[in-house]
C-alpha cells in the first residue's frame, strides 16, 4: 500500500471506532418518508413532471447548456428564468447557480474581501463555512440565533461587517430572529447575507420564502434561495441589486468556472415555480401536517415542536441515534440520523422532516413509535 492508502484507511478506521462512518444508501420508496427536503411533494409530483416533459419535448431543448454562462451557456431561456425569479423575490436581479452549495461558495468567496469581517450564525450550513474558508475576509461565529452576542461581536470587530444567517436553520428547524438582525445591522450599519436554502418555496402560499413573507426584503442585501429543496428540482439563485449580479458574474468563480444548468433543469425550475403559484393548496396542506404533528407531539408529552416542516429529536448519542433511527426504519418510517461533523459531537439527533404529503395517519404512527422508542 502507498503513502495515501495507508492514510486514508487509517482515517476510515477512525470513523468506524468513533461510530461515524457513513455508506451511500439507495432510498427504499416503501418507506414513508420522514427526511428528504421534498416538502411539498414537487420532485414526485406527476402533474409538474407531465407539464415539464411536455414543455421540453415541445421545445426541442438541446441536451446540455455545452458551456458556462459567460461562453456559450447562456441562453434565453435562463434569463426569462432570472426574470421571473427577480419578480418572486422581489429584487432588482437574480442569478442561477448550478446548486445552493455553489452560490454560497460563490457568494462568500467573492463579495467579502480583505479587512472585511463575516459574523456567521454558529450552525450555519457546511456550504457557508466552505465559503468563508475561501474568503480573505476574517470570519467569527456568534452564539446561535442570539442577537446580543451578534451585537457585542460588531462592536468587538469593527469594520466592514458580513452578517451571515439561515432563514430556517437546516438541523435544528428553528427561523432566525430577522427584524432584530436587521435592526442591529442598521444600527452599526452591517450587509446581510441570508441562505432562504429551507423556505424557499415556502412561509406562505406564494412561496417567496421568509423575507419576503415578513416584507423586510429590501433590508437584506444578499438573498440565497435554493431549487433543490422545496422546489423539486436543482439549483439556486442569488436575488439582490443589478450591481450585486453583476459583480458575481465577473468575480465570483463558482458561477464562472462551470457548465450551466442543462436546459431541461432549467425549464423543470420555471415549471416548479408556476406551479406552486396556481397549486396555493400546497402550502397550506403542508402547514396542516405541521400543525398536525405538533398537536401529537404535545398530546405525547414528547416535548416542544419546532418551527415547522424540520423537526428534531435529540438524542446527543452517536450510538442511540443511529439505533433510533434504524428502529423507525424497520417500523416503515425514513428517519435518518444526523451525527457529526454535520452537528455538533454530543448533539446527535434524528431530523424529521415533513411533507404536504404524508397522512395524519403515517404522523400518528411515527409518533406513537417515537414515544416507544423512549
Ligand atoms: C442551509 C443550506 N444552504 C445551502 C444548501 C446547499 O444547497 P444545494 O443542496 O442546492 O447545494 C443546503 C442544503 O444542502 C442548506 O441546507
Amino acid at each position: 500500500v502507498n503513502f495515501f492508502e495507508r492514510k486514508i484507511t487509517e482515517q476510515l478506521q477512525k470513523q468506524t471506532t468513533k461510530g461515524l462512518l457513513r455508506r451511500l444508501r439507495v432510498a427504499d420508496l416503501r418507506l414513508a418518508d420522514f427526511y428528504s427536503n421534498d416538502y411539498l411533494g414537487l420532485a414526485r409530483n406527476t402533474e409538474l413532471r407531465y407539464k415539464i416533459e411536455q414543455d421540453i419535448s415541445g421545445q426541442k431543448l438541446s441536451q446540455g447548456a455545452t458551456g458556462s454562462r459567460l461562453l456559450s451557456g447562456n441562453n434565453s431561456l435562463i434569463e426569462s428564468l432570472e426574470v421571473k425569479l427577480a419578480a418572486i423575490f422581489k429584487s432588482s436581479s437574480a442569478l442561477v447557480f448550478n446548486s445552493g452549495y455553489m452560490a454560497n461558495l460563490g457568494v462568500l468567496s467573492s463579495v467579502p474581501g480583505k479587512g472585511d469581517v463575516i459574523l456567521y450564525d454558529e450552525l450555519i450550513h457546511a456550504s457557508i463555512k466552505d465559503g468563508i474558508r475561501l474568503s480573505l475576509a476574517d470570519a467569527y461565529s456568534f452564539r446561535h440565533n442570539d442577537v446580543d452576542d451578534l451585537e457585542k461581536k460588531i462592536i468587538r470587530h469593527g469594520g466592514q461587517v458580513y452578517i451571515v444567517i439561515e432563514s430556517l436553520y437546516s438541523m435544528d428547524g428553528d427561523i432566525a430572529p430577522l427584524k432584530d438582525i436587521i435592526q442591529v445591522s442598521k444600527k452599526h450599519e452591517c450587509a446581510i447575507i441570508l441562505d432562504e436554502a429551507h423556505t424557499t418555496g415556502l412561509m406562505d402560499s406564494t412561496g417567496a420564502g421568509l423575507a419576503v413573507s415578513m416584507g423586510v426584503h429590501n433590508d437584506i442585501d444578499i438573498r440565497i434561495y435554493t431549487f433543490g429543496k422545496a422546489i423539486g428540482t436543482h439549483g439556486a439563485c442569488v436575488a439582490g441589486s443589478l450591481e450585486l449580479t453583476s459583480f458575481l458574474t465577473n468575480f465570483a468563480r463558482p458561477f464562472i468556472y462551470t457548465t450551466a444548468l442543462s436546459p431541461h433543469a432549467v425549464a423543470a425550475i420555471s415549471h416548479a415555480f408556476d406551479f406552486i403559484s396556481i397549486n396555493t393548496n400546497l402550502f397550506e396542506s403542508l402547514q396542516e401536517k405541521v400543525n398536525y404533528y405538533k398537536a401529537c407531539l404535545a398530546a405525547a408529552h414528547l416535548g416542544n415542536p419546532a418551527f415547522g416542516w424540520i423537526q428534531t429529536l435529540l438524542l446527543n448519542d452517536p450510538g442511540k441515534t443511529k439505533e433510533a433511527s434504524l428502529s423507525l426504519q424497520q417500523q416503515g418510517f425514513d428517519v435518518r440520523p444526523i451525527l457529526p461533523p454535520t452537528v455538533k459531537a454530543g448533539s446527535e439527533r434524528l431530523r424529521i422532516c415533513l411533507h404536504a404529503f404524508n397522512t395524519h395517519e403515517e404522523i400518528n404512527q411515527l409518533i406513537k413509535a417515537i414515544s416507544e422508542l423512549r
